[in-house]
């Protein structure tokens, strides 16, 4: 099975940023799951979350992922930050690639996040959200990761780098 690179972690820690620079010096394709979603669906995350709730969003994710991380093609993807609550999707993940967590602090993403669509668990007060989230989340990213970077200290270019030293060019 093909290994892709897949990043992980929360809301603002990077994953698309990162993710597309990293696609592009490694010649590869670049994948999103929230994009892939929304493709499939025929419908944006929010609309998603608002019409049908958030267990049907994961059930739609947890399929995005999967054709994702099952197509042969190594790629770039990145998994949306609720992808590690489902213990299949983190077996799948390792199962298929080369798992790297960004991590950031939650006071580090919540200037982040603003201003983006398909984040409708954040509501109007991030901060709050963004820290029990972290707390919650935080052991599953460490748990299905081959590699952890931190993603509020460094540039961009020096966290692609790393990432490379690890998988390769
Ligand atoms: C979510 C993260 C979002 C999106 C949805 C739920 C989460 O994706 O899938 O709003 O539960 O962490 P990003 O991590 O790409 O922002």
């Amino acid at each position: 099975m093909s290994r892709h690179v897949v990043l992980v972690g929360m809301m603002g820690a990077g994953k698309t940023t990162i993710g597309s620079r990293l696609a592009r010096l490694l010649d590869r394709p670049f994948v999103d799951s929230d994009v892939q979603v929304e493709r499939r669906a025929h419908r944006t995350v929010r609309q998603i979350f608002e019409r049908d709730g958030e267990a049907a969003f994961r059930v739609l994710e947890a399929e995005a992922l999967a054709e994702a991380l099952f197509s042969e093609e190594p790629s770039v993807i990145a998994a949306a930050g609720g992808t590690v609550l489902d213990p299949l999707n983190r077996r799948r993940m390792q199962d298929c690639g080369t798992v790297v967590f960004l991590d950031a602090p939650p006071d580090a993403l919540v200037g982040r996040v603003g201003g983006d669509d398909h984040r409708p668990l954040l509501g109007d007060d991030p901060a709050p959200v963004l820290q029990q989230m972290y707390a919650d989340r935080r052991a599953l990213y460490e748990e299905v990761a081959d590699l952890v970077v931190d993603s509020s200290a460094q540039t961009p270019e020096e966290i692609v780098e790393r990432i490379l030293e690890e998988v390769g060019r």
